[in-house]
């Protein structure tokens, strides 16, 4: 049995959503346990391009089993369109996915106070993707939630939802926002609810099974670590757990019972929305990387900012997940870079200090001291062999490795779910 953890090490988008898809095939279950549909998990293979919110990665394999599990907050709408898509392209769904009655709900109203709340912070706003996701998180864990177990009673669903609305309205009534009607909110989730019902299945035994028959599970974080609730850069978080940790609350998976968390890591950084970035590139490199990396969100299409790797945060990263082995991401992307950099460190005022020193705004302070390394001008998109990488790309990799103590497994080196090296 085996049963593996899968993070993002940094700010998100790291390209979780191709290794989990390579990973999937050996995978009974694949878990998501945390986030909603501000995740956007891009897969290539031969079914086609997916971008996923809310489906996890592990879908495409015909006998891998996949789970939204109790920690995942759900957009119906989203989650039923995501379905109608997959089927739409060939890809099987049956008895295939199954979703927690423990997941909470994103009501219309949590959209509106996530707008509300960024248009209030003007600039100092968190540059959310807009899901309602802080507002969702910020129910569940005020008792305020509406559950799937909920809507699958009608009348329960209808008590719950009379009450928030009663609060709810009088907040968007404050703020000049549109009033929410019961009757129409009931009309949608009612028909969501006739749609979803089949999937909706307490995940619990089946987990219990899986360990005990010694199969494997996979567990498929969204987000990064740097944007995690706790040890993010707050506020310019996510409303979840992001960190391995999560899994036991987010999927009622026993911690005792892991075997490998792995780290995937970008080969560079971005990020999307607001918040410090020391090595951020605000020049042409950025521009190159960005537009050689395609680094645009998969779930609002907004641009991504782009910088050198930070080896102070990804040591952070590795300590914090206890990650067991590392996945390099995008290497192809810095091809035609003549020098990489890699922030080994940060100073301030001429000291050394640590990410976990101080705040968001600390982090605007600090100097990232850097390394120079030679690039290796030449191709390695696609590579599939670790000796066919150039010397330099291989000195990059266990740069990497020694700097934060953590060993590499698989570097991918395109989007295709076969563009990969494993060590
Ligand atoms: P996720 O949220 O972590 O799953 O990552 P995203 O899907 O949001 O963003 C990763 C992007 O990089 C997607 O467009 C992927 O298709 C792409 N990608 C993943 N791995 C590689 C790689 O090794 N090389 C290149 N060039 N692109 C990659
Ligand atoms: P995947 O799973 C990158 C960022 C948003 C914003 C902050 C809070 O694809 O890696 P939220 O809507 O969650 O309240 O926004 O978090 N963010 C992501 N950035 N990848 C993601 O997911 C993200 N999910 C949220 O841009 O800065
Ligand atoms: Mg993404």
């Amino acid at each position: 049995m085996a049963l593996n953890v899968v993070i993002g090490a940094q700010w998100g988008d790291e390209g979780k959503g191709k290794i989990i898809d390579y990973l999937s095939e050996k995978s009974d279950y694949v878990i998501r346990f945390h986030g909603g549909n501000n995740a956007g998990h891009t897969v290539i293979n031969k079914f086609g391009k997916f971008a996923l919110h809310l489906v996890p990665s592990g879908i495409f394999y015909p006998k891998t089993k996949v789970i939204i599990g109790n920690g995942v907050i759900v957009d119906l709408h989203v989650l039923l369109e995501e379905i109608k898509m997959l089927k739409k392209r060939g890809i099987k769904i049956k008895n295939k996915l199954f979703i927690s009655p423990r997941c909470h709900l994103i009501m219309p109203y949590h959209k509106l106070l996530d707008s509300l709340y960024e248009n209030a912070k003007g600039k100092g706003k968190t540059g959310t993707t807009g899901r309602g996701i802080g507002p969702t998180y910020s129910d569940k864990v005020s008792y305020n939630g509406i559950r799937i177990a909920d809507l699958m009673s009608p009348k329960v669903f209808s008590e719950k939802l009379k009450i928030q609305l009663a609060v709810k309205n009088k907040i968007l009534k404050a703020l000049g926002a549109k009033q929410l009607s019961q009757a129409n909110i009931e009309r949608d989730f009612f028909s969501f609810r006739e749609k979803i019902k089949a999937y909706v299945l307490e995940p619990l035994p089946l987990i219990k099974k899986t360990i005990k028959n010694n199969q494997n599970i996979l567990l498929e974080g969204a987000q990064g670590t740097l944007l995690d609730n706790d040890w993010g850069t707050y506020p310019f978080v996510t409303g979840s757990t992001v960190l391995t940790g999560g899994i036991n609350a987010g999927a009622g998976v026993p911690v005792d019972k892991i075997d490998n968390v792995i780290g995937v890591v970008k080969a560079y950084l971005t990020r999307v929305g607001e918040g410090p970035f020391p090595t951020e590139l605000a020049n042409n490199l950025g521009e190159k990387l960005k537009t050689i990396g395609g680094e645009f969100g998969a779930t609002t299409g907004r641009p991504r900012r782009c910088g050198w790797l930070d080896i102070e945060l990804l040591k952070f990263a590795c300590f914090i997940n206890g990650f067991t082995k590392l996945v390099i991401t995008k290497l192809d992307v810095l091809d035609s870079f003549p020098e990489i950099k890699i922030c080994t460190h940060y100073t301030l005022n001429g000291k050394k200090v640590n990410y976990y020193d101080g705040d968001a705004n600390f982090l605007t302070k600090i100097k990232p001291v850097y390394k120079i390394l030679k690039g290796w001008s030449s191709p390695t998109k696609g590579v599939t062999k670790y000796n066919s990488l150039p010397k330099q790309a291989k000195e990059y990799i266990k740069k990497i490795e020694n700097l934060v103590g953590v060993k590499v497994k698989y570097i991918s080196t395109g989007p295709k779910r076969d563009e990969i090296i494993k060590i």
